[in-house]
Formats: structure tokens, C-alpha cells, sequence
């Protein structure tokens, strides 16, 4: 008898160690080693793998270049995302948070494309057929070609798909299927790498696009899209808070497309709703003329996007003070804090200082630097940043504001909400060209503070 031997997967990066080891040799994380049972290997006669002579090159020039019809969904923000439509024999992982909407787009989408793609087949083992009914009533879909298979048998799900011959199946979600060509329980990294290779040999075989649904959790430990991302073709990401109805669908990697763009949705009664002009809603509820609030203009992808920054200064009772950050980098806000007091001479070590992005907004961009640094000046010292002046700047550890990219697209999509004032890098006066803003340019802190609040 062949004996059964485990081994040890770590999570994020999928490397396999023979022994048990606190931190991945590979990729260097704490914690990420799972166990795995070894099936003894199959009999040779039962391989299927076999020897044979391998492909023989060809030039470049001489090759074809496989640009195929790609299935247009309508969803503009989905299409641009995707790079104009999904590519036959796409292998496509959306992934996200519990609860963020990923089985209401899948069900959006292949309402969309039921027409043109020809039927569609939704397996779901997630939830049960009736609850999709009652979300796809509640969405308003009616699609008479939406097949739906409420079954974890992945290999029953992919001979559905064949017989039916679907324009494209949606799998919900990779970690509750099984197939039978592997041991483990449904969710193991062994079902979720032969699961994602099923259908990636699938998709490549028969030339329909499939959309997987994988879910991160807080620690990864058993959900796997970390290693999936490698096998598949492209990986979407839909990211926002759940309390905030805003979703933003990016792309983490595509082979048929760039992954500078990201789509911008939603989440209504009613499912989840393009929205094309964001800094609308996310400045809708400023607190213009207050106080502790600058405007910063950011880049999400190719779109240029605005926030409000809000910040609060308030004298600290504890011996080391507070700080606290949502929606934006914690380590980046104490090294403007840091910044703020050696260059500007700001004394925060005795100020609480919480920072907040309104709007659910994630501000992961240098270029927010500046607005932060000055909604905190502006809390301190309880002026009002100008209500109709919008900023942007990197700024580096000598106090020196830095040039940030694509500053015109910042700018006039601050100028279509009613800007009229610009603070900008002074290594930006080239690219900003001829124009007819009222912009100041600072090479520095202090003339940024001085630009901003008017002082002499
Ligand atoms: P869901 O798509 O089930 O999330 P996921 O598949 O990512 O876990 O949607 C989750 C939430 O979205 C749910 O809490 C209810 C909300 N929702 C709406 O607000 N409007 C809608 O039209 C639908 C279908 C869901
Ligand atoms: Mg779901």
C-alpha cells in the first residue's frame, strides 16, 4: 500500500514545504502553512500524463494574432474594466468581502449577456435556486435563457454547461465546489487549485467564458483566490465598505486588457447601479467652510476622483496621544504628522488627531498627502481651507511638495464640480500646459500653508 504523506501549502503564494514552518520560506509570511493530505499517487498505467515530442517554434511575425469578438455586457463600468467585454475562453475570478455584492453583479451580468451570449448557466453553492429567484425578482430580472444549477458537484456543473451549450457559466463560488478528481473537502487548497485548473482547461476547451466567484477572508486561510489569481486570466476585485453604498470594481490583472481602470457602482434597492459621475455623490455632503475639511483630488486607475478629506485635532488625555485613520494609510498619516512638526513646527504630540475620508473613499495615493497634511493644519489652528479650492501634492520627508501625475485630468474634473482654485506642485507647472485656472504652485510646506489659508 502506498503510503499517505501530508505536506504544507502556504496560502498566499501556493508554495509547498515538506515540513511544517512557522513563516513561508517563499514568501516570507507568518502563519500562512497549511497541512494537506497527500493522495498516493496514481499507477502509472492511470497517468495522464504522457510523453511525447514537444512544440516547435515560430517567429513572431509569422504568428496570427487572435483578436476575437468579445461579448459586450452593456455594463459600461464592467465592459471598461474588463478591457470592452469578455474574451471567449475567458477565465475571469471576481473576488471580494462577504456581503460586498458579488453574487448580485454575476446575476446583473448574466442578465445582461443572456441575449447575445445565449443561454447562461449560474451554478450556485452558495445558496439555494429560490433565493436566487428572490434576489433576481428583486432586481427586476426576468431572463427566460438564465439556467440556474444550485449544485457543488463542480464536474456535474461543467457537463450542464456542455450539454446546454451556454454562452457563459458563472460558478458561485470556487470554495463551496468539489470535483471528484481530488480529496479534500470542498474549500481545501487541494479542490480550489484542481477546481480553478478544471475550469481554466474547460474555458480554453470549449471556448466559454467562465466567471468565478472567490472569497477573501480576513486571514486567507482557507480562501484561496491568492493562489487562484495565478491560474486564472483575469482577476476583478469589488471593494467598498458595506455601510457606504459605494462599490469600486478594479482589475488586478488582465490578459486582455490594462488594469488601469476601475468601474464605479451603487448598491440600491435595486442592485447595483452605474454611477457616472462619482465626486458628485462623494462631495454631496460636504462640510464646505468648515474647519478641518480640503478637498483632494485623486486618481483611482485613469479616473480622476474627488474626496473630502476631514480631519480632527483634539487635545490628548492619554500620555501617548490617539491617532486614528479611516480610509486612508495609517503609517502614511504618522509620517505627515511627523513631517508636519519638524518642518512646519506644528506641535501635535499633545493632539489627538483622527482622520476620515468621507464617502467610504479609500485614499491610497502620495498625491493625497497635501489635502491630509492641510485639513489637519486646518483643524489645529481652526482655519477653513477655501471652499471652492481643491489639492493635490506628494509631500517628502523635507517638507518639499512633489509632482504627481495625470494633474490635469485632477483638474478639470475638480473644474466640472466648481472649483476655481488650485493648489498645486510646482513641478507640475509644465505638464499643467496654458489655462485659464487660478492655480498657486508651492515647492514646499510653507508656501502651502500660506497659499491655503492666506497668511503673510
Ligand atoms: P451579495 O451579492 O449577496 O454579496 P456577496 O455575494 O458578495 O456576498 O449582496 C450582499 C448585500 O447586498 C446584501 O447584504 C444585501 C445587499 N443588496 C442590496 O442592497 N440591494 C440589492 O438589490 C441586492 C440584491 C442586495
Ligand atoms: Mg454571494
Amino acid at each position: 500500500m502506498a503510503k499517505i504523506k501530508s505536506r504544507y501549502v502556504c496560502t498566499e503564494c501556493g508554495s509547498v514545504s515538506a515540513k511544517w514552518l512557522g513563516c513561508c520560506p517563499q514568501c516570507g509570511q507568518w502563519n500562512t502553512l497549511h497541512e494537506e493530505i497527500e493522495a498516493p499517487p496514481a499507477p502509472v498505467a492511470a497517468r495522464s500524463v504522457v510523453r511525447r515530442a514537444g512544440k516547435s517554434p515560430a517567429a513572431l511575425k509569422d504568428i496570427k494574432s487572435e483578436e476575437t469578438a468579445r461579448l459586450v455586457t452593456g455594463i459600461g463600468e464592467l465592459d471598461a474594466v474588463l478591457g470592452g467585454g469578455i474574451v471567449p475562453g475567458a477565465l475571469i475570478l471576481l473576488s471580494g468581502d462577504p456581503g460586498i455584492g458579488k453574487s448580485t453583479l454575476v446575476l446583473q451580468l448574466a442578465s445582461a449577456v443572456c441575449g447575445a451570449a445565449g443561454t447562461v448557466l449560474y451554478a450556485t453553492g452558495e445558496e439555494s435556486a429560490g433565493q436566487i429567484k428572490l434576489r433576481a425578482r428583486r432586481l427586476g430580472i426576468d431572463a427566460p435563457e438564465l439556467l440556474i444549477q444550485a449544485d457543488t458537484y463542480l464536474d456535474a456543473v461543467l457537463k450542464t454547461a456542455e450539454n446546454e451549450k451556454a454562452g457563459l457559466l458563472i460558478v458561485d463560488s470556487i470554495q463551496t465546489m468539489y470535483t471528484s478528481d481530488c480529496d479534500g473537502a470542498p474549500g481545501s487548497q487541494g479542490q480550489i487549485r484542481e477546481g480553478t485548473n478544471k475550469l481554466m482547461n474547460f474555458a480554453k476547451s470549449t471556448g466559454m467564458p467562465v466567471v468565478v466567484i472567490g472569497h477573501v477572508t480576513k486571514d486567507g486561510a482557507i480562501a484561496g483566490p491568492r493562489l487562484m489569481e495565478h491560474l486564472v486570466d483575469v482577476v476583478l476585485y469589488l471593494e467598498g465598505e458595506r455601510q457606504y453604498q459605494f462599490r469600486i470594481l478594479r482589475s488586478m490583472k488582465n490578459r486582455f486588457g490594462s488594469t488601469n481602470e476601475a468601474g464605479i457602482f451603487t448598491m440600491s434597492e435595486t442592485g447595483l447601479k452605474e454611477l457616472l459621475n462619482p465626486s458628485a455623490l462623494l462631495l454631496a455632503e460636504r462640510s464646505a467652510g468648515e474647519a478641518g475639511s480640503a478637498v483632494a483630488a485623486v486618481m483611482d486607475g485613469l479616473r480622476p476622483l474627488l474626496g473630502e478629506v476631514q480631519a480632527l485635532t483634539s487635545r490628548s488625555v492619554f500620555a501617548v496621544p490617539r491617532r486614528t485613520v479611516v480610509g486612508m494609510d495609517y503609517n502614511r498619516l504618522i509620517l505627515l504628522l511627523a513631517v508636519l512638526e519638524k518642518r512646519v513646527g506644528l506641535n501635535l504630540s499633545t493632539q489627538d488627531v483622527y482622520i476620515n475620508i468621507a464617502g467610504g473613499l479609500k485614499l491610497n495615493e502620495p498625491a493625497a498627502d497635501l489635502p491630509v497634511a492641510l485639513a489637519i493644519v486646518s483643524s489645529l489652528r481652526d482655519v477653513v481651507v477655501d471652499k471652492n479650492t481643491a489639492l493635490m501634492g506628494e509631500i517628502g520627508l523635507t517638507g518639499d511638495i512633489r509632482r504627481v501625475p495625470h494633474v490635469r485630468r485632477r483638474v478639470q474634473e475638480a473644474a466640472k464640480l466648481g472649483f476655481t482654485r488650485f493648489i498645486l506642485p510646482r513641478g507640475n507647472k509644465d505638464d499643467m500646459g496654458r489655462h485659464t485656472y487660478d492655480v498657486v504652485y508651492v515647492k514646499n510646506l510653507g508656501e502651502a500653508l500660506r497659499a491655503a489659508f492666506k497668511e503673510e
